[in-house]
């Protein structure tokens, strides 16, 4: 059965399209993927002649035809706002995940995206993803109550803040940083694990 897992946030520049990228480029390495680019203006579909070990298709419309797709996950990245075809998206995904960074602006900005989710049905199959994380920090106590009102799951895994992320989509991932590798294995795992 394929797996549709949707990345998606309001916001630009939290890193969806990194962690699309580099999600769907780990997973490869042992099955069939594709990923959808449903940002035309982002665009990781400008690479679709660079990346070989997945598949990458630039759709815009038609959400109906993403179910029909031949691959074990699809992975489908998302345009900074609320589209009108997220409502769909959302009802398609077998997991949804939200990337953000760790600031107490950044949280409330996530609310018009989980109030989506929700109204879906799909929160429990839901997970926050923290993103572009310091060095040597933690969640302040702030962030933690602010994340317990939203009665979200949060990934164990944070990524951390790392130019080899940065440069990941250019290079083909970031498996010559082994600390960036061990967060993303890391993250696939837990990935994985709440698809079961
Ligand atoms: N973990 C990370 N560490 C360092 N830079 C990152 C990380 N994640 C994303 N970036 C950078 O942040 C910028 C925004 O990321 P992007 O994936 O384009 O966000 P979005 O798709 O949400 O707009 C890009 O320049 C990207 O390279
Ligand atoms: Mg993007």
């Amino acid at each position: 059965m394929t797996k549709i897992i949707l990345i998606t946030h309001q916001k630009g520049g939290v890193g969806k399209s990194t962690l699309a990228f580099n999600l769907a480029q780990n997973i490869s390495a042992s099955a069939k993927v594709a990923m959808i680019d449903m940002d035309l203006q982002g665009s990781l579909a400008q690479l679709k002649n660079v990346v070989t070990s997945f598949d990458i298709i630039p759709l815009q419309n038609e959400v109906d035809s993403i179910q029909k797709l031949n691959y074990d996950f699809i992975f489908i990245d998302t345009p900074p706002y609320l589209s009108n075809h997220l409502s769909k998206l959302i009802q398609t995904a077998d997991l949804v995940l939200i990337p953000t960074k760790a600031g107490i602006l950044d949280l409330l900005a996530i609310k018009g995206t989980i109030d989506l989710i929700e109204n879906e049905g799909k929160i429990n199959k839901t997970m926050v993803v923290f993103n572009m994380v310091k060095a040597n920090t933690t969640l302040t106590l702030d962030i933690l109550i602010g994340l317990a009102e939203y009665n979200v799951k949060i990934a164990e895994t944070h990524i951390s803040d790392l130019v080899s992320f940065t440069r990941s989509v250019l290079v083909g991932g970031v498996r010559t940083d082994k600390n960036a590798q061990k967060k993303l294995d890391n993250l696939t795992k837990e990935l994985l694990k709440s698809l079961i």
